[in-house]
């Protein structure tokens, strides 16, 4: 794109600002300004910036929004064991890829680099991507299978993340079965609906929100690789849940029995304000609102005579998603609805100084994984789980969705493990763990595989839970 061009379409847009520093600018830097003003897309921006910043829109009206029918959870589902055996059997068949979407920005952690490189290990500090990992040189084991692993980055963090791959030989896995893509971005804008410079050539932007997986898993064709594998179904799960079950055989053999197109799962409420989204039917159709959204659909802020919330479905999003969904699904993108976030975003002021606010000062705009629920055609799956063992979301330091609250919670945890295999936890005079404790998931996925895995060591040799212990991939004690 020439200077000339970008001018003419900027101005026609209210958005020549953008062009502010440009006569300064070297070559290059003017080159690479030029390029991210081609790549906006300004038929999707100008509807997003009328109908979210200039307007306040009015939200999607259901006549009816109804509890979402939930399957039960393994331990009280009688047919669990043939839903676990079918589950079993598509992994053994290769049909299963594992997708994680990496992409987001983590501003609310805070930690320089990518979120799954965070040294969540409360022992080891190991990296949540090492855990991850972990748990697919387990499965692989288990089942004699290769499960490739496709990671959605962005921008902001894709080198980074490919480099911690390769700094960490990654992890022991085959490089050759991880595949990396990004996601596209998308400008952020001030509250008047401008577009911000986050440097003098380069616009403020974030990646389009977990639901750009759709586009960037077909337009980078890391779809048909996994369709050249033989895959036909995603285990979908987010870098910061510590703890996520990836290819849970239950939750896979449930998605084939039932010939599903996307399935999920839901961990009971806490509270009806908790921040997270609900799954609900509305007007018959599957939805998740989000906890940003609750106040828009006061029913959903219900509970019963007991206090429950009467919605208790939360999303910890986890899903099972068919090659074919995709397929199909991506036709449909241009249909997701996009989703409003009042953030703070740096931007450069007129002296071209970068400006960190401290208050929100603008949007950004984003698409959801689960607002491909409305698309399917098939009855959707939606299954309950515990949320022990399953869903550690990790948004921020301190506060309900914690690095402090998922280590209090996978404590307790691995120290039922401990117990169950004749090894006595030191706890206080309330019950609560005094030492840290970490089991890898190499070692054990499951209480029943520690405990079998723990006896040979032999009646009466215990694991030494006097001071804090780190179980590694292969029994052995770490960091002691
Ligand atoms: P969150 O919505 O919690 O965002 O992402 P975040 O980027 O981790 O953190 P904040 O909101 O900036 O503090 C949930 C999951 O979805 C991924 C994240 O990487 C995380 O695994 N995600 C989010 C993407 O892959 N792309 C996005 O555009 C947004």
């Amino acid at each position: 794109m020439r200077f000339a061009e970008a001018r003419a379409l900027l101005e026609k847009h209210g958005q020549e600002h953008l062009l502010e520093f440009y006569p300064s600018l070297d070559r290059s830097r003017q080159r690479a300004l030029l390029r991210h003003i081609d790549a906006i897309d300004f038929h999707l921006m100008t509807r997003l910036i009328d109908q979210w910043v200039l307007h306040e829109p009015p939200p999607e009206e259901f006549s009816r929004i109804e509890p979402v029918p939930l399957i039960p959870k393994a331990s009280a589902n009688p047919h669990a064991a043939e839903a676990i055996e079918a589950g079993e059997e598509a992994l053994r068949q290769g049909r299963v890829g594992l997708f994680l979407v990496a992409g987001g920005q983590g501003t609310r952690l805070g930690f320089a680099g990518p979120k799954g490189a965070y040294p969540i290990g409360p022992v080891s500090s190991k990296s949540l991507f090492e855990f991850h990992a972990e748990k697919i040189h387990n499965l692989q084991a288990r089942y004699g299978c290769t499960l490739p692993w496709y990671i959605m980055t962005s921008e902001a963090n894709h080198d980074d993340t490919r480099r911690f791959f390769s700094q960490n030989g990654h992890f022991g896995l085959d490089p050759a079965n991880i595949m990396f893509f990004n996601q596209r971005m998308v400008p952020c804008v001030d509250m008047r609906g401008k577009f911000m410079l986050s440097a003098p050539d380069r616009l403020a932007s974030n990646p389009n929100g977990h639901g750009g997986c759709i586009p960037a898993l077909v337009e980078t064709g890391a779809l048909q690789d996994a369709r050249n594998r033989g895959v036909d179904m995603f285990s979908y799960f987010q870098v910061d849940n510590w703890a996520v079950k990836v290819a849970d055989p239950y939750f896979i053999g449930i998605h084939v029995q039932r010939g599903a197109e996307m399935s999920s799962k839901n961990h009971r409420k806490n509270h009806a304000r908790e921040s997270v989204g609900v799954h609900c039917l509305c007007d018959g159709v599957y939805h998740v609102i989000e906890y940003t959204e609750l106040d828009l659909y006061p029913q959903l802020l219900e509970t019963k005579s007991n206090g429950t919330p009467l919605h208790a479905a939360g999303n910890p999003a986890i899903h099972i998603l068919s090659a074919g969904f995709i397929e199909r699904v991506y036709n449909d993108y241009d249909h997701f609805p996009w989703h409003r976030a009042h953030k703070k975003i740096p931007y450069v002021d007129r002296n071209g100084k970068l400006v960190e606010p401290n208050a929100p000062n603008g949007y950004k705009f984003e698409t959801f994984v689960f607002d491909a629920l409305r698309f399917i055609r098939h009855e959707p799956v939606a299954v309950e789980i515990e949320r022990p063992g399953e869903y550690t979301p990790i948004k921020e330091y301190d506060g309900d969705n914690s690095v402090l609250a998922a280590w209090r919670c996978m404590n307790e945890y691995w120290a039922e493990w401990l117990e169950a295999a004749g090894s006595p936890v030191p706890r206080d005079a309330n019950g609560n763990v005094t030492i840290k404790l970490e089991i890898s998931p190499q070692f054990a996925l499951t209480k029943e595989e520690f405990i079998q895995k723990a006896r040979p060591r032999g009646a009466g040799k215990k694991w030494p839970t006097h001071h804090h212990l780190a179980i590694g991939p292969h029994g052995q004690l770490i960091n002691q």
